[in-house]
């Protein structure tokens, strides 16, 4: 097929989604038509290299599962989860300046994780060091934010979250924390350690093909909102975690690096005895207002 008929091709698929129901809709599908003949088009693509994509994409899908969501996984790591977090970032709020940045939320939440009191440990006896976490919800103009609430969970010390560890699991390194008067929050937990994603699918054997990682840095997640700001869906990584420069799912920002201090036993700053050595982390959250 000469350049000319190839172009034909394209717009007659374009025109095909002309009766679609919404201007959206119509939108969406043929700008992925454009896109995906282009991709074709670029690279030259060979029938054996389209079948063996048409291939990969059907093992996702006969991989997956509501416990395994392959597809989830590939967006991950090609990066378009945090392209569609970050573009929803800027979209809910005009006035996103300053506030805290958002990441994926990865497949571990677990909704209805207990409420705990200020100053609480939600590590519930998981492996790994403890860590004392601290520090404010604001507005972006610094304002106090009391009675924001955090909803937090992680993976334990040596990279497992609870639902990793048993097909009956309690939830452990997760709870609900919310501010003072002040803004400020503090709990304990441990330091996470760096895991690798669910490697033994078609996404692994795509991270391996191409030499890529399988990693993501040492992190822990949280939820982040008050009444009349934008929630904010994000982690804190531990800064000299292995993997920080090549998280499998691109989803670190600079802006949420945070440096462990590690403190030998004795009294913590919230007044608590350690017999053990223990690390602690700060950071303060900033959350635009809602869109008026
Ligand atoms: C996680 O943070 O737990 C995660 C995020 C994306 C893919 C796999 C794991
Ligand atoms: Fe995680």
């Amino acid at each position: 097929m000469s350049d000319y008929n190839q172009s034909l091709l394209t717009s007659d698929v374009l025109k095909a989604f002309d009766k679609a129901p919404t201007p959206r809709l119509r939108e969406l599908m043929t700008t992925l038509v454009k896109h995906v003949h282009a991709f074709a088009r670029e690279v030259d693509l060979t029938p054996e290299e389209w079948m063996q994509g048409l291939n990969f994409l059907c093992r996702t899908g006969q991989i997956s599962t509501e416990r395994r969501p392959e597809f989830i996984l590939l967006s991950d790591t090609l990066g378009l989860s945090m392209m569609v977090v970050s573009l929803a970032q800027a979209r809910a709020s005009k006035n996103t300046e300053g506030a805290t940045e958002a990441t994926v939320e990865g497949p571990f939440y677990w909704p209805g994780a207990p409420d705990v009191e200020l100053g609480a440990d939600i590590a519930q006896g998981v492996a790994g060091e403890p860590a004392l976490y601290s520090g404010t919800v604001t507005d972006v103009a610094g304002k106090p934010l009391a009675g924001a609430l955090l909803d937090i969970w992680s993976g334990d010390g040596e990279g497992f979250y609870d639902v990793q560890l048993s097909a009956t699991p309690s939830m452990q390194a997760r709870g609900k924390v919310r501010t003072d008067e002040q803004g400020r929050y503090r709990f304990w937990s441990i330091r996470p350690a760096y895991y690798p994603v669910p490697d033994d699918g078609p996404v692994g054997e795509m991270l391996r093909a191409t030499n890529r990682s399988i990693y993501r840095p040492g992190h822990i997640h949280m939820m982040v909102s008050a009444p009349g700001h934008v929630p904010v869906t994000t982690h804190l990584f531990v800064k000299d975690s292995p993997y920080l420069e090549e998280d499998a799912v691109f989803g670190k920002r600079d802006s949420l690096v945070v440096a462990y201090q590690a403190h030998p036993p004795g009294i913590a700053a919230d007044g608590r005895e350690m017999k053990t050595p223990y690390h602690s982390a700060e950071y303060d959250f900033r959350l635009a207002p809602t869109p008026k």
